[in-house]
């Protein structure tokens, strides 16, 4: 059955969290940020001391974690087991060590299972790399956000900035991060990151935010208009 689901998927710094985020309020939606849930096992991992390549140690510290998506007053939050680490999930060091995290099936088959709950209350914006191939694949609009790799790289860098995250980094070094990631997401074995052969491609290298979003807007009246 079809979903009631906008799945956004695309690589690292496209844009996909920003512009969730804002076609979910504008369709009173819920916005789902997947990668900050895989953001919190690794979180949970590191602050445990495991080794991100024991693979049965990560699956257990990311199993016994409790993850919520929570929004407050408008902003969309993560807690685990109680606490706001919202902002914790950002740092270098999660970064740079997620990829690993997510690519066990332990891991991954414990955040699907919440991703779908959440998608079963009603209207959702679930952004990530396997929404419309894996977590909905009846979701009735898919789009796969990209842009230019350096771009996308760019726009990390100055947002970093601006947030003071990665202070010792060049917008170089950024850049390259940014590819390394893309290349682990995409090349891992399980679930990795694809267009959905249904999924509508959206280059946003020379597009604006509202542009995208509005394009994204006019997508899914055009789907839904004689589906809901
Ligand atoms: O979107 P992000 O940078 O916060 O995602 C963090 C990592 O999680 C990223 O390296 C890819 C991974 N991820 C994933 O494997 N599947 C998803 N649905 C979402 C994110």
């Amino acid at each position: 059955m079809l979903q009631k689901a906008i799945a956004i998927d695309g690589p690292s710094g496209a844009g996909k969290s920003t512009i969730a985020r804002l076609v979910a309020d504008e369709l009173n939606f819920r916005y789902i940020d997947t990668g900050a849930m895989y953001r919190a096992c690794t979180l949970k991992a590191l602050r445990a001391n495991v080794d991100v390549e024991d693979e049965a140690a990560v699956t257990a510290a990311a199993e016994s974690a409790d993850i919520r998506l929570i929004a407050e007053n408008g902003l969309p939050l993560i807690f685990m087991d109680g606490e706001n680490i919202s902002e914790a999930i950002r740092g270098t060091e999660v970064t740079a060590n997620v990829s690993a995290v997510c690519r066990y099936r332990g891991v991954r088959e414990a955040m699907v299972l919440l991703q779908r709950g959440y998608a079963e209350d009603g209207g959702v914006v679930m952004d990530g790399r396997d929404i419309g191939t894996y977590v909905l694949p009846e979701a009735l609009l898919k789009v796969f956000l990209t842009a230019d790799a350096r771009e996308r790289g760019h726009r990390r860098f100055l947002e970093w900035r601006e947030k003071g995250i990665g202070l010792d980094m060049t917008e170089e070094d950024v850049i390259a991060d940014v590819i390394r990631r893309d290349e682990l997401d995409s090349t891992r074995e399980l679930n990795p990151l694809r267009r959905a052969d249904d999924a509508v491609l959206l280059d946003s290298t020379s597009m604006t935010i509202p542009e995208v979003c509005r394009a994204i807007i006019a997508l899914w009246k055009e789907k839904t208009a004689d589906v809901l």
